[in-house]
């Protein structure tokens, strides 16, 4: 019997990154953020995927409607990224993300789906389409899933 779940909604949202252009201090920023995402997401039952493009950030956030809300209201207002746009918010049937809180860069060896997500030009012109950026954080999942060995829990 299929039981009735308390409804669950993703977000998804851009930003504009506040982080330090020295890279060591920027990995030092963003393994902070890191920590503290993790250990309230976790309490929150919140699942999420944040993608950073350069100087931008995408995050799908997943979970009950409260504990999204709540979570997205902390995070608009962290002076660590300017320019917090939600780009959809919607019911959802499944969550889609695995973990409270995975982080990917763009760098050489995932350039590749970034390049062919065409998610850098939107973002520059202000107008990411949800659809992409949900997207490129489930295939940037599946592939670091992938290299961990559990890709067959995802066929
Ligand atoms: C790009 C970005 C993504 C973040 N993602 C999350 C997140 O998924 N969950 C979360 O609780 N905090 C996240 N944070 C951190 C929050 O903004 C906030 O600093 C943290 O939740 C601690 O909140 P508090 O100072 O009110 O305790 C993120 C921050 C940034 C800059």
């Amino acid at each position: 019997m299929k039981s009735k779940r308390t409804s669950l909604v993703h977000l998804i949202y851009f930003s504009r990154l506040n982080l330090s252009a020295d890279p060591a201090a920027r990995t030092k920023q963003i393994g902070e953020i890191t920590r503290q995402a993790q250990k309230k997401n976790e309490f929150a039952v919140i699942t999420s995927f944040l993608v950073i493009d350069g100087p931008f950030a995408v995050q799908v956030i997943e979970g009950e409607r409260l504990s999204v809300h709540e979570t997205f209201q902390r995070i608009a207002s962290d002076n660590r990224h300017r320019d917090v746009q939600i780009v959809e918010w919607r019911e959802i049937s499944k969550r889609e993300f695995v973990t409270s809180f995975t982080t990917v860069t763009r760098s050489a060896a995932n350039e590749v789906h970034f390049a062919k997500s065409g998610l850098l030009p939107m973002l520059q012109r202000g107008t990411p389409k949800g659809a992409v950026i949900h997207g490129l954080a489930v295939t940037l999942q599946a592939e670091s899933m992938a290299k961990q060995g559990i890709d067959h829990l995802f066929v």
